[in-house]
């Protein structure tokens, strides 16, 4: 048999790429916004890719009654539209062939019943060996019916030598009495190494490259604390609005929507010890030791800024406001807008700041974790020539330009001693040829292969909601969000909170 090779791998790379085994992927919630522009076009990739298996399966479960034609036509849609990789025809025929489609209610036991049989079959058809991950692309208030039928169904167990995997999106909860409960609810049908709680932050190549930056090299280590670092910037802004997304976003806002997850899971990287080797145990034990040091300032009216967009213009085109949007009451006081200042109790970080800050409608998009530095103790310079010096800073860029600066002062051409800020730059695609995965191609993967280490655990995301809920009881008790331009830089609020410390956000 002649294979095709594949133009995604490049041949001098000898490393056996991990593939995943037999399995079924059930993805509830096909037709959102989610499994369209993430998660069918990441399976698609994948499969381009040569990562799932030949008999992969892939089932979607929907209120529609719809033949597996038609979800073939919406996946083949979202991938033509989204996918990373070159769309190739073989690839996608092969990868339709096994894609099935259940309609049904969440609350329809004989819906379940019938995806029972569905996947049974495929084993026999496909080889599928009786390994299924149920994916729960889903609103969460549908998440304890889900797992519930799942149960019933006998869905959720498992033979000998197979395996049963539940992915639960986020938000896992909306605080931490409610994501405890979440917990319960999933831990009554799942044990807890089958349960897979998501955050697509941590699937980024450039996130896991703040560990291996950290820990594979000796020179970052030395400065990596408060006797050289001043504070440090977490920042996601993003230029889009929320979208057709109103029902869920509205009453959960910015905080819960993103610094409960995302920021806080770049924060206990960028702040944790090194672990005592790369298994899950040993990193979610570091990450959680650092979220669990996390204070939060005594007044939290100074330590913290929200803010809702207001109409504006962006990229040339006008927008309307938060309260304009779609589905959101005029009296909504959910922020789209929100910055923290956090402190680490620990001997490396006492004393150093970590302020967080995201919102939707900013002047661009750009995720980035800064660690800023003190100012050299002294300048044997005259004043006039480092007029223009600021802190050097360490700049691990996330999205969209991905890569890490150095910024530091230089000396300027010319016969004076004239010091001037400069950077220095690595960008991921001048120094490698291979494109990045997307987030959710190396979760997906990870959730099919077993492995658990980018996939926070309960005790992070109740660190998390510990460290978030007294601040959203503060906003609920505090009046509304301040309004703030569409295509700037946030509330004034947020600059203040800034100032107040001598210091200032790095533009956007
Ligand atoms: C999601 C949030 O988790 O992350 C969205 O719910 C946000 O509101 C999105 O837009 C941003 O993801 P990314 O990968 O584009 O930074």
């Amino acid at each position: 048999m002649t294979t095709t090779p594949n133009p995604l791998r490049d041949p001098r790379d000898k490393r056996l790429p991990r593939v995943a085994g037999p399995s079924v992927l059930v993805l509830f919630g096909v037709t959102g916004d989610l499994s369209r522009k993430k998660l069918l076009p990441a399976i698609y990739d994948l499969a381009n890719r040569g990562l799932l298996p030949p008999g992969f399966s892939l089932v979607g479960f929907a209120r529609r009654e719809w033949e597996n034609q038609d979800f073939r036509q919406l996946a083949y849609e979202a991938v033509k539209e989204h996918a990373r990789t070159p769309f190739r025809e073989d690839v996608w025929t092969h990868l339709a062939e096994g894609m099935h489609f259940v309609p049904g209610e969440f609350s329809d036991p004989g819906a379940f019943d019938a995806l029972a049989m569905a996947v049974k079959e495929l084993d026999t058809t496909r080889g599928t060996g009786g390994n299924y991950a149920f994916y729960l692309s889903i609103p969460p208030k549908f998440f304890p019916q889900v797992i519930e039928q799942l149960r019933r169904s006998g869905l959720a167990e498992h033979g000998p030598g197979s395996w049963r995997r539940v992915v639960i999106e986020k938000p896992f909860g909306h605080n931490l009495d409610s994501a405890k409960e979440l917990n319960r609810t999933v831990h009554r049908v799942f044990p807890e190494e089958s349960i897979f709680r998501i955050d697509h932050y941590l699937g980024k190549e450039t996130v896991q490259n703040i560990l291996a930056m950290r820990f594979a090299n000796t020179m970052y280590e030395p400065i990596w604390n408060r006797s050289y670092v001043d504070h440090v910037q977490i920042t996601m802004a993003e230029d889009i609005g929320i979208g057709g997304r109103a029902g869920y976003y509205d009453g959960i806002g910015a905080a819960r929507d993103v610094i409960q997850n995302h920021l806080l899971q770049l924060l206990a990287l960028t702040a944790m010890e090194e672990p005592t080797s790369f298994s899950a145990d040993s990193v979610r034990a570091e990450k959680a030791k650092v979220l669990s040091s996390v204070r939060l300032p005594a007044d939290l009216g100074r330590a913290t800024a929200r803010g809702q967009y207001a109409a504006g213009w962006q990229g040339g085109e006008k927008v309307r406001g938060y309260l304009e949007e779609e589905g959101i009451p005029l009296d909504s006081r959910t922020e789209t807008y929100a910055a923290i200042k956090l402190e680490i109790e620990s001997r490396r970080w006492a004393g150093v700041p970590f302020y967080l800050r995201t919102g939707k409608r900013l002047s661009r998009r750009v995720t980035e974790v800064a660690m800023v530095f003190q100012r050299a103790p002294h300048l044997p310079f005259s004043h006039t020539d480092t007029e223009e010096l600021g802190q050097n800073a360490l700049v691990m860029r996330v999205q969209p330009d991905e890569g890490i600066t150095v910024r530091f002062g230089s000396k300027v051409p010319g016969t004076a001693m004239e010091i001037r800020d400069v950077n220095m730059d690595f960008a991921y695609g001048e120094s490698f040829t291979e494109h990045s995965p997307e987030a959710y191609e190396r979760l997906l993967l990870d959730v099919l292969i077993g492995d658990p280490p980018l996939f926070p655990r309960q005790e992070e995301v109740e660190l998390s909601w510990e460290i978030l809920d007294p601040i959203e009881e503060y906003w609920a008790e505090h009046g509304k969000p301040e309004q703030y331009k569409s295509g700037g830089y946030g509330p004034e609020s947020a600059d203040l909170l800034m100032a107040r410390d001598g210091r200032a956000w790095r533009r956007l």
